[in-house]
């Protein structure tokens, strides 16, 4: 009988924490909302005690997402554990999650312990979490350089304080399959009581074998995965869900295991990631690239149209992507569009049809066919859910080869506009400037990426930047057929963003008549980090 493999989601919290990858509260509930829709079975919020916005969207997360258990962070220290207890207790069913790194490596330069020292500390924590919450998961941060004997003492500690589920993550990436496998099968030959626990992989992609490890790790005897869409997370990241996922269900032939995850909605969270993160996928990506579908070598399209299974082994609608079909033309209707925008997964509401019609009939004036790519770009235009402070009225710029750019904007707030113009080495910039002129908010850019979307001379720019506002990354994502102007409206995106939040941390100020207190991962809490 193939055996359930459950998927535990890190996107809010390993994901969320790799740089460039930020999102704001109502930002993760969005994702959350998305994930409860793909159907994972645990979903890690966050980690509550790293900083007050952190620990708010846990909380939101907790209180409106009911389908998965919801997990959240802690190291092995009182302080964590309450913090995370009192982020997910209003879940329906909570989870804590606590670590701590059991490697020679970890022990002597970060934590400067003794194995005894730790030891007592896991059977202190698990013991400590277990008496708030029903569920607790362990994780021996580092377990794939940790000393086998010494793996199994602290996993027999973590089992006997009462752990229901151990993780044994490769924090850095570093196993290959074969002793990644052992690692599990080890664990679950050698430590007493194993029957009541559910062993779960954790794998980075330092070296390319994330996914592959996962699928070890479940060859060894693990019944959950973590992992994240479209693979984000520390350094390399994680592994990527929508290849986990993937994997069992194409090659259950050899892997008795099966996993719940409705794959129609795999395609779908990976573009939302994509547009609240500004992190764009390569195009070659297994699964959610541009290209994991096309075809473009002759001998590979004759076999396709003869019969697909000559070169695909997973169909676009099994995950969720489009089909690359002409679609839609300049005689199409709102009813086409809203019709075409459902079956991608994205039922629009009244006002966003609206928008999107707009956006949709000044590109089909320029183009011949529109496609599916083109309407999903739209999104990053027309649907953002954080209110447009500032939009764009009016936008033009000068440059030649020789000597400086100028550019002028014209910007609208509340019914009123103001213009402003200035120079810079490049057009982009001299935007950006005229931009912050107006909005009084100086940006820095921090990465900046051109796409083109569709196929055909006459796709159009997918712009994606993340800026830094006031010491806080914000990101911002346009489509045009001017690159300059798409690069001038995502920052206007970003800016925004970064307006809003600016706001946002005024009131709640006003509110408490006192100043905020955010604790980072870098602050006093942690001096050595975690
Ligand atoms: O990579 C890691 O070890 C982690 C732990 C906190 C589970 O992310
Ligand atoms: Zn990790």
């Amino acid at each position: 009988m193939p055996e359930k493999i459950f998927i535990f989601d890190t996107t809010l919290r390993d994901g969320e924490q790799s740089p460039g990858c930020s999102m704001n509260l109502a930002e993760k509930l969005e994702m959350a909302r998305q994930l409860e829709r793909l159907g994972v079975d645990i979903l890690e919020a966050g980690f509550p005690i790293a900083s007050e916005g952190d620990f708010e969207a846990v909380c939101a997360v907790a209180e409106e997402i009911r389908g998965p258990i919801i997990a959240a962070l802690a190291r092995a220290s009182q302080l964590d554990i309450d913090r995370a207890w009192e982020a997910v207790r209003s879940a329906a069913r909570p989870r804590i999650h606590t670590f701590l790194a059991t490697s020679d490596i970890h022990l002597q330069y970060k934590l400067r312990k003794t194995r005894e020292e730790v030891l007592k500390q896991i059977a202190w924590a698990v013991g400590y979490a277990k008496s708030l919450c029903p569920d607790v998961e362990f994780s021996p941060e580092d377990a794939g350089r940790t000393d086998r004997n010494y793996l199994v003492e602290c996993c027999h500690a973590a089992v006997e304080a009462g752990a229901n589920v151990l993780n044994l993550p490769d924090t850095v990436g570093y196993c290959l399959e074969p002793e990644y496998e052992k690692m599990f099968a080890d664990v679950k030959a050698r430590v007493p009581g194993m029957e009541r626990v559910m062993l779960s992989t954790h794998t980075h992609n330092d070296l390319g074998m994330a996914v592959a490890n996962t699928l070890a790790g479940i060859r060894g005897g693990a019944r959950q995965v973590e992992c994240t869409i479209n693979g984000i997370g520390e350094r390399a990241g994680n592994a990527a869900l929508e290849e986990v996922a993937m994997a069992i269900h194409v090659r259950r032939d050899v892997l008795p295991v099966f996993t719940e995850i409705h794959s129609e909605e795999l395609y779908a969270a990976s573009r939302l990631l994509t547009r609240l993160t500004g992190m764009v996928v390569q195009r070659n990506k297994a699964i959610v690239g541009k290209n994991a579908f096309a075809h473009e070598a002759g001998i590979h399209q004759d076999g396709v149209l003869k019969n697909t299974i000559t070169y695909e082994i997973i169909t676009p609608q099994s995950v969720g992507a489009p089909t690359n079909h002409i679609v839609l033309g300049k005689h199409s209707g709102r009813h086409a569009l809203s019709k075409r925008y459902e079956e991608l997964g994205y039922p629009l509401t009244k006002p966003e049809l609206e928008r999107a019609y707009e956006l949709f009939c000044r590109l089909a004036d320029r183009k011949k066919q529109v496609y599916d790519e083109d309407l999903l770009g739209f999104m990053d235009e027309g649907f953002e859910h954080i209110p447009e402070m500032y939009s764009l009225k009016l936008f033009q710029t000068v440059s030649s080869t020789e000597g400086r750019a100028t550019a002028t904007v014209e910007l609208e707030k509340d019914g009123t506009t103001s213009h402003d113009s200035a120079t810079a080495d490049g057009p982009c910039d001299a935007a950006f400037r005229a931009i912050d002129r107006i909005t009084g908010l100086t940006g820095e850019i921090t990465d900046f990426a051109v796409h083109t979307v569709g196929p055909g001379t006459d796709g159009v720019a997918e712009v994606s930047i993340q800026a830094k506002f006031e010491g806080r990354e914000f990101t911002g994502k346009s489509t045009n057929h001017n690159v300059v102007e798409a690069a001038a409206k995502a920052y206007l995106q970003a800016a925004n963003k970064a307006a809003y939040e600016l706001k946002r941390q005024e009131e709640k100020q006003a509110a408490h008549s006192g100043p905020i207190h955010t604790h980072k991962l870098t602050d006093q809490f942690f001096p050595g980090g975690y």
